[in-house]
């Protein structure tokens, strides 16, 4: 690895051929002919697509009711959190300290009690073992995040009921694993498994549950809607789905198979292939379904940080991106000095570690073989 000015260099030097981090697939004819129906109908929400996609995102993931169709992953885990706190009296959330913002945003939106708690370097996921059981007598949700796709498993989540929550699924990364936490909250955003521009799904097994976030997706109507257009019963949000967007998701659920199935062989071939002497590679698990491959560069390894990597990377037009973490992140600042386990000294040791040395790269369909080894070679070549 040479110096930070070599790093850096003036000019890139990958010849217009870059592996991006996400990838959003081209629409298909059919697709686009399904759009130009849409816009022709007028019915432009509530309308056969969202109920399509109701119906299948419940089916694919063993839930027993229709899931409800959203504007966003934090709709979905704000209003999955706002019903939890009407249905169940929950007050407060734990939340792990690696994560994505909108999980902990989510929280506070709904108006309840942020905790934060560690992660594993094992799996990027909440630490069970490190999760503090539920205060006696509040009644509180966990979020396990499914990071980069990484499963958060059956066994994990009884484990967390056993400490007394209810457990909020967060799989705004993940698809395709069956539910089992008491609700879940998916993403539907451009470079996620099912992009729709932009949507979120959540799913439940409890009916009136599912009837609440309908609720509060469409401004606290009642659950008599439509017939009983006006009858407003709570303070909602406007956080409905368009068909379009439900249109989108349908057409990526037709080929879900054949992409998760091309992004276990890409991080098959990484995890085979990448040169692991100052890197720690993702496990990989039969589960697993890889939304992006997460990159630890292991601690004084040769005194390179992990933004000179990434940044000699870019050069050689490999794009990545730093891990999410909340911790550093300025808006969740503070949020240390509250947190539950605070006579435990440094409280998130693996979310600072993801913070400073944390990256990921694409393994995505969009990424063809010859791709995924000139990425291998030019990570061999910057790691020298
Ligand atoms: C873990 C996690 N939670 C929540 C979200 C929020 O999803 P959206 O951007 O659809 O609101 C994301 C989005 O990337 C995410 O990665």
């Amino acid at each position: 690895m040479g110096s930070e000015d070599e790093i850096r260099g003036s000019d890139s030097d990958h010849g217009g051929w870059s592996a991006k981090v996400g990838w959003v697939p081209a629409a298909g004819a059919a697709l686009k002919q399904n759009v130009t129906d849409i816009l022709e109908s007028g019915q432009h929400t509530y309308g056969p697509w969202i109920q399509e996609l109701e119906t299948r995102w419940a089916a694919i993931h063993d839930a027993g009711f229709d899931g409800v169709a959203v504007n966003s992953g934090t709709d979905a885990l704000r209003l999955a959190l706002l019903a939890m706190k009407e249905r169940y009296g929950i007050t407060m959330a734990v939340v792990p300290a690696a994560t994505f913002t909108a999980t902990a945003a989510a929280v506070l939106q709904a108006g309840l009690r942020l905790e934060l708690t560690d992660v594993s370097l094992a799996d990027y996921n909440l630490n069970v073992d490190r999760l503090p059981p539920a205060i006696p007598n509040t009644r509180s949700v966990v979020i396990p995040v499914h990071m980069y796709g990484n499963e958060v498993t059956g066994l994990q989540i009884d484990q967390m009921r056993a400490k007394g929550y209810l457990v909020l699924e967060d799989c705004c990364e993940t698809i395709n694993n069956p539910l089992r936490g008491d609700a879940a909250a998916y993403s539907l955003y451009a470079c996620h498994h099912i992009p729709a521009g932009v949507g979120g799904m959540v799913i439940a097994n409890d009916k009136r549950l599912l009837e609440l976030i309908q609720s509060y997706a469409n401004h606290g109507r009642s659950s008599e809607w439509p017939s009983d257009r006006f009858n407003f019963v709570r303070v909602g949000y406007s956080s409905r789905m368009t068909e379009i967007q439900a249109a989108m998701a349908n057409h990526g659920l037709d080929n879900i198979k054949k992409s998760l199935k091309r992004r276990k062989e890409i991080v098959k071939f990484y995890n085979n292939n990448l040169p692991t002497e100052n890197l720690i590679l993702p496990r990989s698990i039969e589960s697993d379904t890889h939304m992006m491959y997460p990159i630890l560069l292991r601690r004084n390894s040769r005194g390179i940080t992990r933004d000179q990597l990434c940044s000699a990377l870019l050069m050689k037009g490999v794009e990545t991106r730093p891990m999410p973490s909340l911790v550093g992140n300025p808006v969740w600042k503070g949020w240390d000095n509250l947190h539950i386990n605070n006579l435990l000294g440094n409280r998130f040791p693996n979310a600072n570690t993801i913070a400073e040395n944390g990256f990921y790269i694409g393994c995505h369909p969009g990424l063809t073989p010859e791709d995924c080894e000139q990425i291998v070679d030019l990570f061999k070549e910057v790691m020298k």
